[in-house]
């Protein structure tokens, strides 16, 4: 029989990669902590017409669907909004806003593989459910910049747009929906000329070439230009201001690398508002993700609620930070092995290794049964820092060996003194 590989885009996170993921997942805690976000865990699995409702053609058709046995139609989730969403609507219905949600887990998307691009991927996402204001759009881009910068991050950069602007001038030449939603579709590609080719009207395709070429690094002056650009279009000119505002509160507060993109749009179809994407020079794939989208969980059949959010895609924060050679830092905790002498002595050096192990250090204890020079050998490889070896002897006297693997010196110790000599 062949050798079982994992299915065709998910991967084994092994060693050194499943540190640095547990790493980022710390960080993503950590700054919702920060933030004031309360975690919230929700299945893998949601009825297809939750995740299939607001999320667009882009996503709907990369979903892994299937029926479950009752023959309910269900799917693995390919994002956590949806699913915050429904929440938001049930359970936490009656609670006082702003809600501030965090979730953290594997997501599902059936993407062509390739680097960066997985089937199965993490994401850690954060949603504010509640609030209208920029002051929710500014606190999360500024908590994807607090994540990105704790985690050692050089040189990133914010895009950022508002869908408003685009979706503005499209219903005000009466563009229909289904119709705005392929071109917004093409214009996430950067298909301009297809998303173009879309519209029938000569006057919006001028209108939409036009506000194309509208995009810079000096965000003051592109916003500017965006707002003048289309001064004649109400809804238009409303999103553009709204995007100054916001941009205004996270410059005012922190110092952030922004590029401004009138044409901006995003694969997913809920969005109303302020959207962005984080990059790093050394990738073309984005790190993380969101925006506004004040109208999903009125049409997931909850009380009109404004909401922003973002996801952080891990799997790719983990190749940004291998490609900028990152150091994680060692978490400084020496690591022990735990060793008896003879057979008889087990139950006492195990009585020692849980000692230690209450007293916060790393034990292994030997659980294959071997001599102790073979022990010690495969303790040496796997850079073990101590050896404690529980012998008859110095057990009388209420001690044991404390052999330091790197120096090899070995010297007798205490069992209550232990603890304090490994730490250091
Ligand atoms: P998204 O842009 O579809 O947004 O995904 C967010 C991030 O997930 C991306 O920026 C990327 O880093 C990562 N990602 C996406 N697809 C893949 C893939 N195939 N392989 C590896 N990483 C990937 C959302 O999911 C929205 N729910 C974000 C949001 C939250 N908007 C509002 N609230």
């Amino acid at each position: 029989m062949p050798a079982f590989q994992t299915v065709r885009g998910m991967r084994d996170l092994i060693g050194e990669e499943a540190q640095t993921f547990t790493h980022i997942i710390a960080n993503a805690r950590k700054t919702a902590e920060l933030y004031g976000f309360k975690e919230v865990i929700t299945p893998h699995v949601e009825p297809l017409e939750l995740l299939s409702a607001k999320s667009g053609e882009e996503i709907r058709q990369r979903m892994f669907i299937f029926e479950d046995l009752g023959g309910r139609k269900v799917a693995l989730r390919p994002e956590f909004t949806a699913s915050v969403a429904r929440v938001t609507t049930t359970a936490l219905r009656n609670e006082p806003k702003p809600l501030r949600l965090f979730s953290v887990g594997t997501v599902y998307r059936y993407d062509e593989p390739q680097k960066g691009r997985y089937r199965e991927f993490w994401q850690s996402n954060f949603e504010i459910m509640g609030s209208a204001k920029p002051e929710a759009d500014a606190e999360i881009i500024l908590l994807t910049n607090n994540l990105m910068a704790t985690l050692g991050l050089q040189g990133y950069a914010f895009k950022i747009g508002n869908i408003g602007v685009l979706r503005g001038i499209l219903n005000q030449e009466g563009v229909d929906e289904k119709t705005q939603n392929a071109v917004l579709q093409q214009m996430d590609k950067k298909e301009y000329e297809t998303a173009l080719k879309l519209l029938e009207s000569e006057k919006t395709r001028q209108m939409i070439e036009g506000l194309i070429k509208i995009k810079g690094k000096d965000w003051q002056d592109t916003v500017q230009q965006i707002a003048s650009y289309v001064a004649g279009y109400e809804k238009a000119k409303t999103a553009a201001d709204n995007l100054i505002e916001t941009l205004k509160l996270v410059t005012e507060s922190t110092n952030l690398t922004i590029t401004v993109d009138a044409a901006f749009a995003r694969g997913l179809e809920y969005y109303t508002g302020m959207i962005f994407e984080i990059y790093i020079p050394q990738l073309e794939i984005a790190l993380g993700g969101g925006g506004r989208y004040d109208k999903l969980i009125e049409a997931f059949g909850g009380e009109s609620t404004p909401a922003v959010g973002v996801a952080h895609g891990i799997d790719r924060i983990a190749i940004a930070l291998q490609a900028q050679k990152t150091v994680i830092a060692a978490k400084g905790t020496k690591k022990v092995a735990v060793l008896a002498i003879t057979e008889a002595l087990k139950g006492e050096a195990l009585k020692i290794a849980q000692q230690l192990r209450a007293a916060g250090v790393t034990v292994e204890f030997e659980i294959m049964g071997r001599k102790m020079a073979k022990a010690l050998e495969d303790a040496d490889k796997r850079k073990v820092d101590y050896a404690v070896i529980v012998g008859e002897r110095e057990l009388t006297e209420g001690a044991v060996m404390l052999k330091e693997l790197v120096s090899r010196q070995q010297t007798t110790v205490l069992i209550k003194d232990l603890a304090a000599r490994i730490k250091g």
